[in-house]
């Protein structure tokens, strides 16, 4: 890859980083100064469930699956204290960003960065026994503090599920965007163009979107199969929305 490629990258601070002030280490290590990075977005997100099963939807199925909604929404790190419930979502943009920030973070396993890679973030993680219902272990859960894209391709699906394109500046937006022709409502797992009882819009004409997610909305209106599944796109404007209560 050419060593000056601009990329923009994913972060997400986990809830055990914020659990165990961690924050600040974690930031420190993914500074400008360090990395040469820049900041390009950054918000506190309270993680639904719809956010989480979409960010990980590459790992529907697996037995890890369920145990990972649950850390990523904050649930099991703060069980009785939902207003807690939170990770720090950030967009960063430079020469190889991804990678870069891949490296920082180390290996996915907390044990193995350790054994490879000490003075990583992960090294600081924990791994967790998944059990079932009678108690015998099924799998493990890794708390491995920081997520971060895997790839350009990751980077820019996972940019437009957690972030609109005025949460960056303007010189930060990288993607294609456009204005919304229409008004779009979400009602209980299903599109419709015009209000309902119930609904929520979630899109007005004249507000700036991904084009890639007006795409995918003009197709599903028409009943249509498109790249991007509903709750892609509209986990993200759900984020932080009170309306959705305190999960
Ligand atoms: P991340 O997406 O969080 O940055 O992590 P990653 O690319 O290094 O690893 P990935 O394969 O995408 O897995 C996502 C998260 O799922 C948990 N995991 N558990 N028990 C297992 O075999 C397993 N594999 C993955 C980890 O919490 C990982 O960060
Ligand atoms: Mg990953």
């Amino acid at each position: 890859m050419d060593a000056q490629t601009i990329e923009q990258t994913l972060v997400l601070i986990k809830p055990d980083a914020l659990k165990n002030s961690l924050t600040g280490y974690v930031l420190s290590q993914l500074s400008e100064f360090h990395t040469g990075l820049r900041f390009a977005g950054l918000k506190i997100v309270n993680v639904s469930r719809m956010l989480a099963e979409e960010h990980y939807a590459e790992h529907r199925g697996k037995v890890f699956f369920p145990p990972l909604l649950e850390y990523i929404m904050g649930k099991l790190h703060y069980p009785d204290e939902p207003g807690k419930h939170r990770v720090i979502a950030i967009v960063y943009q430079g020469a190889n960003a991804i990678r870069k920030i891949r490296d920082i973070a180390g290996p996915t396993n907390p044990h193995t960065a350790r054994d490879q890679k000490p003075g990583c973030i992960r090294a600081l993680g924990t791994v967790v026994p998944i059990k079932d219902a009678e108690g015998k272990v099924i799998g493990e859960r890794m708390d491995n503090l920081i997520h971060a894209s895997a790839n350009p391709e990751e980077g820019e699906r996972e940019i437009k599920l957690w972030f609109k394109p005025n949460d960056l500046p303007p010189s930060m937006q990288a993607y294609d965007t456009e204005e919304s022709d229409n008004y779009y409502y979400f009602n209980n797992g299903n599109l419709v163009l015009t209000h309902e009882q119930g609904s929520y819009c979630f899109l007005v004409p004249g507000e700036i979107a991904w084009k890639s997610d007006l795409d995918s909305l003009r197709l599903l209106a028409k009943g249509q199969t498109a790249p991007a599944t509903l709750e892609t796109v509209v986990a993200k404007y759900l984020i932080n929305d009170k309306r959705r209560g305190i999960s």
